[in-house]
């Protein structure tokens, strides 16, 4: 069973990018099937993934406008098992085109439906913003994985996220929820680190996973973009890299708890 989890939060340069690129890396280096969808207008996974955005006449914007069917729009990547639907400027009026259609929130949704299930993991990396792009992403998807920058404000705008998920739950009749909360950006020896680690604990209760897997800051993540490579190609021992092997292990584990649910 393939499984869609969208990498959700509206807040820009949390890592939400940076987690779609290197956690679909690092399972597909663990010999699962990956492909990754590129929703935001910046293309920043398709660069990171090595594709030249501006070369791509067909991008997931020309499936949202329905001028090729999502399969045509697959590229393969340097790496194998590691898929994209790219994506480039052209995406940016999307969300006015949309909101003219009938059912303008499920067409990402609808243009999947045909999508072979030879993948496991569908990852799709969204804009940092709550428009229609990032309602398809949550109706297509089958769960989230919302990623949190350890900072002071990290929890600012969390409830609106949270009412645009229970929204797509009761209104399009759609749940997605929550695999997981990732902290990024995360230092646990800062007092900031620790306090943001508690309050996001807080915040959420028991009721949601939060990863024990928690991204360091690391120069290498940031850098591997500008070669068009995942980190876990670019430096294959940075503790960049030994985090989102680690945070991949844990999505693995819970293929076996989830199947026994
Ligand atoms: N763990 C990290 N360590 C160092 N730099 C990071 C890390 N995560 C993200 N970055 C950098 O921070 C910026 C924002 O990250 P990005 O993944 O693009 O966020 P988003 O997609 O949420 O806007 C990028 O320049 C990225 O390379
Ligand atoms: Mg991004």
């Amino acid at each position: 069973m393939t499984e869609i989890i969208a990498i959700l939060n509206q807040k820009g340069g949390c890592g939400k990018t940076t987690t779609a690129v290197n956690l679909a890396a690092a399972l597909a280096l663990l010999d699962r099937k990956i492909l990754v969808i590129d929703m935001d207008p910046q293309g920043n996974a398709t660069t990171g993934l090595g594709i030249e955005k501006n070369e791509q006449d067909k991008t997931i914007y020309t499936v949202l406008s329905g001028d090729n069917i999502f399969e045509e729009s697959i590229v393969e990547t340097d790496i194998k098992n590691l898929d994209i639907v790219p994506s480039n400027i052209s995406l940016s009026g999307a969300e006015i085109e949309l909101s003219k259609t009938i059912g303008p929130h499920s067409i990402l949704k609808e243009s999947m439906d045909g999508v072979s299930n030879i993948y496991d993991y569908i990852f799709i990396d969204v804009p940092p913003s709550l428009g229609l792009l990032t309602l398809n992403s949550i109706v297509a998807a089958d769960s989230v994985i919302i990623p949190i920058q350890a900072e002071f404000y990290a929890l600012e705008g969390m409830a609106d996220l949270i009412e645009a998920m229970e929204l797509v739950k009761n209104r399009l009749n759609s749940p997605s929820p929550i695999k997981g909360i990732l902290l990024t950006l995360y230092d646990s020896r800062t007092r900031l680190g620790r306090d943001v680690y508690h309050n996001v604990k807080e915040y959420f209760g028991s009721s949601e996973k939060i990863f024990e897997t928690t991204i360091p800051r690391n120069v290498k993540l940031a850098e591997a973009p500008s070669h068009g490579k995942p980190c876990i190609i670019y430096d294959d021992e940075c503790s960049g890299t030994e985090a989102y092997i680690k945070l991949a292990d844990e999505i693995i584990k819970l293929e076996g708890v989830e199947e026994n649910k």
